[in-house]
């Protein structure tokens, strides 16, 4: 496969030998089986199924079947010698309406998809909650109830009493902030729910509950590396006069610093976003010394650099997105910035926090409009999206930064939420009428790279 000869440099041997090479996926962009074997409904199902919330009116009912398929993509994951797989377990299938009988169909399920990466020579990252909230949970509230923190904790007890004999790499949730604000704030996804006052409380929530989950795999899983992923955006003023700067920090510690500031016990930013005050009215007594824990690592997943303006008019924050596509720079199939240095960016800013050992990229990726032509898949766009980034990730190690692994967002192109399947992410290309997979030139390109 030809690859851009510039570019040979990324030998990765520099990374170091402790360096984790990885990809990245979850349970419902790519399960499909939405109801098999005693699976209940989650927010995503129910999400999906009203009138206009997802694009082209798709269903994540069968995505990439990776349900009842998991050996074919986890054989792909090795033939594209990738040593470690992230995915996710749906809770839906261990505890079909959130809280009470365990469904063992779930349970063995999972052992059956844990058990096949470790005889392939895979090694299994899980993550705990990747959006697919039981239906019959935010029925009661979802992640506005304070009682989540135990259905949470449950259900994280049964994952790690039952897993964690083969488990060793865990997170305990996927990027707070987007599902927090897209579907609690926005309304834009799962479940769909506008405001700050189902927000704040949500927030609040998903801290107490991140940190109950924490504790509860450290105490069961001691030999465990645990950890939590964070989405992450560089933010840069639109220009430099002081409202730009300041709408840019307000930016920051909404999109950057909500979720990982007091999980690191440093407390919310409500310096910065004085509308966040409000939350003190969901924060009970004691609850300071149960909204911190001490991480193995620290998950980032970065994509792009967001500019931002002061806006009068956008209520609480005063900042507004100035757009990528009326910037006149390259974009993806999300409409997203491709600006590498971003990954760069990111990797110093939180290494800025002492508190913070270890720092894995636990997503990066692109979405471009793949063609298949003579049966293969020349997609040079996401081939330069991924060197240019991993140079940079190069770079940052290179000048001393600490980090730690960078895994690939995603396997095989999957249902990407509210936009359905229209942006392939994958280093494999998916044919949904026929379910035939396709490795892409990037994906040749990181299997030459690792193998
Ligand atoms: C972040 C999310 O974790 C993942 O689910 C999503 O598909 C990718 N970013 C791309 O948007």
């Amino acid at each position: 496969m030809d690859t851009d000869k510039s570019f040979t440099s990324l030998d990765k041997n520099l990374f170091g030998d402790n360096f984790a090479w990885g990809v990245s996926t979850a349970a419902l962009q790519t399960e499909g089986s939405c109801d098999a074997d005693g699976k209940g409904p989650s927010v995503w199902d129910t999400f999906s199924n009203k009138r206009g919330k997802i694009l082209n009116g798709h269903k994540p009912t069968h995505a990439c079947e990776f349900y009842n398929e998991y050996r074919r993509d986890i054989d792909l994951v090795k033939q594209l010698n990738i040593p470690n797989f992230r995915f996710s377990i749906a809770w839906t299938r261990i505890l079909p309406s959130g809280e009470g009988e365990v469904n063992q169909a779930g349970i063995e399920h999972y052992n059956k998809v844990i058990d096949y990466c470790l005889q392939q020579g895979i090694t299994p990252w899980v993550t705990l909650y990747h959006w697919d909230l039981p239906q019959a949970l935010e029925d009661k509230g979802g992640w506005t109830n304070r009682q989540i923190v135990e259905w949470f904790s449950n259900f994280t007890t049964i994952c790690a009493k039952s897993f964690g004999d083969r488990v060793k790499h865990w997170m305990v949730m996927n990027e707070p902030a987007v599902f927090t604000g897209a579907g609690y704030f926005l309304g834009i996804h799962a479940p769909g729910r506008t405001g700050l006052r189902n927000f704040l409380p949500a927030i609040h929530h998903v801290v107490l509950s991140i940190v109950a989950g924490a504790r509860i795999l450290r105490h069961i899983c001691p030999d465990a590396q645990i950890g939590n992923t964070f989405s992450c955006s560089y933010i840069e003023p639109y220009a430099d006069k002081p409202r730009h700067i300041a709408a840019a920090k307000r930016a920051d510690a909404l999109i950057n610093r909500l979720y990982i500031e007091p999980l690191l016990g440093l407390g919310y930013p409500t310096q910065e976003v004085k509308a966040l005050k409000g939350i003190y009215k969901y924060v009970q007594p004691g609850d300071e010394a149960n909204m911190s824990f001490d991480f193995d690592f620290i998950g980032i997943q970065n994509y792009t650099r967001e500019i931002v303006k002061y806006s009068f008019f956008t209520p609480y924050i005063g900042a507004s997105l100035v757009k990528a596509q009326d910037r006149g720079v390259e974009i993806t199939e999300m409409k997203w910035e491709v600006h590498p240095p971003s990954i760069y960016e990111m990797v110093k800013k939180y290494n800025s926090y002492p508190q913070i050992k270890k720092l894995i990229i636990t997503e990066n990726g692109a979405a471009f409009p793949d063609v298949v032509f003579d049966g293969k898949v020349d997609d040079q766009r996401r081939l330069s999206y991924l060197q240019t980034h991993l140079q940079q990730v190069l770079r940052a190690k290179q000048e001393g930064y600490n980090v730690e692994g960078y895994f690939v967002w995603t396997l095989t192109d999957n249902f990407e939420w509210a936009e359905g399947y229209h942006p392939r992410f994958g280093l494999v290309y998916v044919d949904f009428e026929n379910q035939q997979r396709i490795i892409k030139a990037s994906g040749h390109w990181f299997a030459q790279m690792l193998g």
